[in-house]
């Protein structure tokens, strides 16, 4: 049984433990950073936690004697990715990242691209606008400095403490989100402005449709760039490098 870790979080980890949980050949577990409290059920044994950094994560490959190392992470949690791509040069374990595409304008979108979540606030203007606000809830704090705009905050887990401004609107609420009912609650919050990142995949793509649609901006802190290592874009791009990593590691005799 070759031994796979997924690095995870994503809708794509996800599936890809689905499919892989159903091969008599792998032992497959799936970590999680352990952000939300009530994480979505995968198929295949999880566990939680950060591994101490790149050395920590080289450390766990090499004790559990991991044969293969997917990435499955957020495309914006960079930490991590570069972190796996270290370990695995480090162990010298097969390593593939797996990140779905960002999504591309087509007509009609109004998109501002941003740095990051500070130059996404000052993007926002000096005068007092509706904001919805779709990102995670460990990156807001940069909206207490612009007080002035009344938030819509959407996050899958409490905002807890709450931010320290006057004009906010917190909803906990989990993926996937229609078109429909984005553009429902963003006339219902008078909403003149989204913060999104540039994710990919359908999931959170709602917001962008129903911004296009009501002819709304979308602020979009840009995607950190991907650490210099093989890459898949889908599911079953992951599953055929892996096919061809681990015959060509039993070819080698490894
Ligand atoms: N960033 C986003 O926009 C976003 C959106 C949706 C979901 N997520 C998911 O949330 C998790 C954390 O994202 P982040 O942006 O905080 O990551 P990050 O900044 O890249 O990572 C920070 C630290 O969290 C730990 N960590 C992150 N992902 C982990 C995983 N899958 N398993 C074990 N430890 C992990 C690592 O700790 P150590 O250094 O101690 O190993 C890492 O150094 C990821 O699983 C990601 O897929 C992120």
């Amino acid at each position: 049984m070759a031994k796979i870790l997924i690095l995870g979080g994503t809708t794509e980890a996800r599936q890809l433990a689905e499919r892989l949980a159903q091969r008599t050949d792998l032992e497959v577990t799936l970590s999680l950073a352990g952000r939300t409290t009530s994480p979505v059920v995968h198929a295949v044994p999880v566990r939680v936690g950060g591994f101490g950094g790149a050395e920590g994560l080289a450390g766990h490959l090499a004790v559990e004697r991991i044969d293969a190392l997917i990435d499955a992470t957020h495309p914006y949690a960079n930490v991590i990715s570069a972190n796996a791509a270290a370990a695995a040069r480090k162990a010298a374990v097969p390593f593939v990242a797996l990140h779905r595409p960002p999504w591309k304008a087509v007509a009609g979108d109004r998109w501002v691209d941003v740095s990051d979540t500070r130059a996404a606030v000052q993007a926002i203007g000096p005068h007092s606008r509706n904001v919805f606000v779709a990102l995670g809830r460990n990156e807001l704090a940069p909206f207490s400095t612009a007080p002035q705009h009344h938030y819509l905050i959407r996050s899958v887990d409490p905002v807890d403490p709450p931010l320290p401004l006057a004009h906010v609107t917190y909803i906990t609420a989990r993926g996937p989100f229609s078109e429909a009912s984005d553009r429902a609650l963003m006339t219902t919050h008078r909403i003149e402005v989204v913060i999104s990142k540039n994710s990919g995949g359908s999931a959170a793509y709602g917001k962008i449709a129903a911004a296009r649609a009501l002819g709304i901006e979308v602020i979009m802190p840009r995607r950190p760039p991907a650490p210099d290592a093989p890459a898949a874009e889908t599911v079953d791009d992951a599953i055929a490098w892996l096919d061809h990593a681990l015959t060509s590691a039993a070819a080698r005799g490894v």
